[in-house]
């Protein structure tokens, strides 16, 4: 399980439902990272979207058992969410779950997590939700990619991967 984000330096995400920055290069990795693998998401993150990322399943995760999304897996819980994406991976020949967020989904799921792909986004902007803290006793940075800002970025960014320590 890989929970994959972007955060600004205040550890900000996203704000009134969209994210607070326009990162083209961004995109374009995080389609590269979750191509062929299955998604966790939740409702609001899903609904910001706004529609379903191709080549990539969506499972919701929503407590509203009416809801409907079409293309998409609905769960009512993360184990129900966790079980459906292993089931979907095995399935899909993928190696990866990956939790796509948004904050309430990130901080349930953090705990269990195996790895974290994260882009630092080299800015502090207003946010209202935020992805959980990176406790350096529990993960180690593995690999880290510094970028300038290229056409279609607002800022310079990093890419960080994290692992658990083992032992
Ligand atoms: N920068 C990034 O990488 C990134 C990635 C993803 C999202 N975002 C941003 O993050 C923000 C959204 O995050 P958020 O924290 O507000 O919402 P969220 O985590 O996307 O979704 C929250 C919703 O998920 C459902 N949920 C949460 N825990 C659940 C559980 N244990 N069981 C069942 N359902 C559960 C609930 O849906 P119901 O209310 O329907 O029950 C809840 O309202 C947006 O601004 C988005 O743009 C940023």
């Amino acid at each position: 399980m890989v929970l994959v984000a972007a955060m600004g330096r205040n550890r900000a995400i996203g704000v009134r439902n969209r994210l607070p920055w326009r990162l083209a290069s961004d995109l374009r990795h995080y389609r590269k990272i979750t191509l062929g693998k299955p998604m966790i998401m939740g409702r609001k993150t899903l609904l910001s979207i706004g529609r379903l990322l191709p080549g990539r399943e969506t499972i919701v995760v929503t407590r509203d058992r009416g809801f409907v999304f079409p293309g998409a897996h609905v769960a009512g819980d993360l184990a129900s969410a966790l079980a459906l994406a292993g089931a979907r991976a095995a399935a899909m020949g993928a190696d990866e779950i990956i939790v796509a967020g948004g904050g309430e989904i990130y901080a349930q799921t953090i705990c269990g997590a195996d790895a974290l792909k994260i882009t630092l986004v080299d800015l502090a902007p207003d946010g209202d939700a935020f992805f959980p803290a990176i406790d350096p006793a529990v993960w180690r940075e593995s690999r880290r990619e510094a970028h300038p800002a290229s056409p279609g970025d607002e800022a310079p960014f990093a890419f960080i991967d994290y692992i658990r320590h083992t032992a």
